[in-house]
C-alpha cells in the first residue's frame, strides 16, 4: 500500500484538476525554476487548463519553468498533428507562458540535457491502462533507460482515441524510468473507471516491471485520483 497523504481522491475529474493545479502551482511558487516533466494524454489537460487560467490571472508565473518533454512517437513531423511535441507545446507551454523546455529528440542530447538543467523537480505523469508511465510499456524495469521502442498493441488501441481515423505511429521514444524515479518529486494523475484495476496494481499489488507504475512508490509520490478510478 502507498504511505498516508500519497492518495488524494476527488469528487470528479474537475475537482481532480482543481487539486492537481493546486499541488503544481505551490511547487513553482516554492521554486519558479522549477524543472516538470510533462505527460500528454486526456487526463491532465483539465489540470492544464486551470493552470493557464491561473498563470493568466496573475495568480501563478510559470515563467521561469522549464517544461521537459516526456515521449514521443518516431517518424512524426513537428506539422503532424500526431506529434506529442506539439502537443505539449499547445496544452502546456504556450497557454503557462513557459519559455524553456528540453525535446526529447535522441536518449543522448536528453540525457546531457537533463544534467545541465540538474535533474527533474517534478514528474507530472498519466496512467497507461497497460500500467506504462510515458511510452515505459510493461516490462519495465526500474532502471530502464531513456530509448526507443515499439509499442505494445494496449497502447496503440488506447493511443488512437487520440487521432481520429489517422493511425498510431508504432515507434516512439521515452524518458526512461531511470528519469521518472529520479524526480524530486512524481504526481500522478488518473481519471476514469476504466484505469481502476490497474490503478489498484499500481499502488497496491507487488512491484513489477510488469506494471511500470508500481515502482512509483520509490518516489515522493503523489497520486491525485477521481472516485471513478478509485472506487
Ligand atoms: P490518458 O493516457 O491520460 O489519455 O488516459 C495515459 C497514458 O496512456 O499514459
Amino acid at each position: 500500500m502507498v504511505g498516508e497523504g500519497t492518495l488524494r481522491i476527488q469528487p470528479d475529474p474537475a475537482q481532480l484538476a482543481q487539486a492537481a493545479a493546486d499541488f503544481i502551482a505551490a511547487q513553482a511558487r516554492a521554486k519558479p525554476n522549477l524543472s516538470i516533466l510533462v505527460a500528454t494524454g486526456n487526463t491532465p489537460m483539465p489540470t492544464y487548463i486551470e493552470l493557464a487560467r491561473r498563470a493568466e490571472a496573475g495568480a501563478v508565473d510559470f515563467t521561469r519553468v522549464t517544461a521537459v518533454q516526456l515521449d514521443e512517437y518516431l517518424g512524426v513531423s513537428d506539422a503532424d498533428p500526431r506529434s506529442l511535441w506539439g502537443w505539449m507545446r499547445r496544452s502546456f507551454v504556450e497557454p503557462l507562458g513557459i519559455t524553456r523546455t528540453v525535446r526529447l529528440e535522441n536518449p543522448e542530447q536528453f540525457k546531457v540535457a537533463l544534467a545541465e538543467l540538474g535533474g527533474l523537480d517534478l514528474a507530472i505523469l498519466g496512467l497507461g491502462p497497460n500500467g506504462h508511465l510515458g511510452f515505459n510499456e510493461p516490462p519495465s524495469q526500474p532502471d530502464a533507460p531513456t530509448r526507443t521502442l515499439t509499442l505494445t498493441p494496449a497502447s496503440l488501441a488506447s493511443n488512437a482515441a487520440y487521432w481520429g481515423k489517422l493511425d498510431v505511429p508504432t515507434g516512439a521514444i521515452t524518458a526512461g524510468m531511470d528519469v521518472i524515479l529520479a524526480a524530486r518529486a512524481c504526481l500522478l494523475l488518473v481519471s476514469g473507471t476504466h484505469k481502476r484495476d490497474i490503478l489498484r496494481a499500481a499502488l497496491e499489488g507487488p512491484e513489477t516491471p510488469a506494471v511500470p507504475a508500481s515502482f512509483l512508490r520509490r518516489t515522493a509520490l503523489t497520486v491525485i485520483a477521481d472516485e471513478a478510478a478509485w472506487g
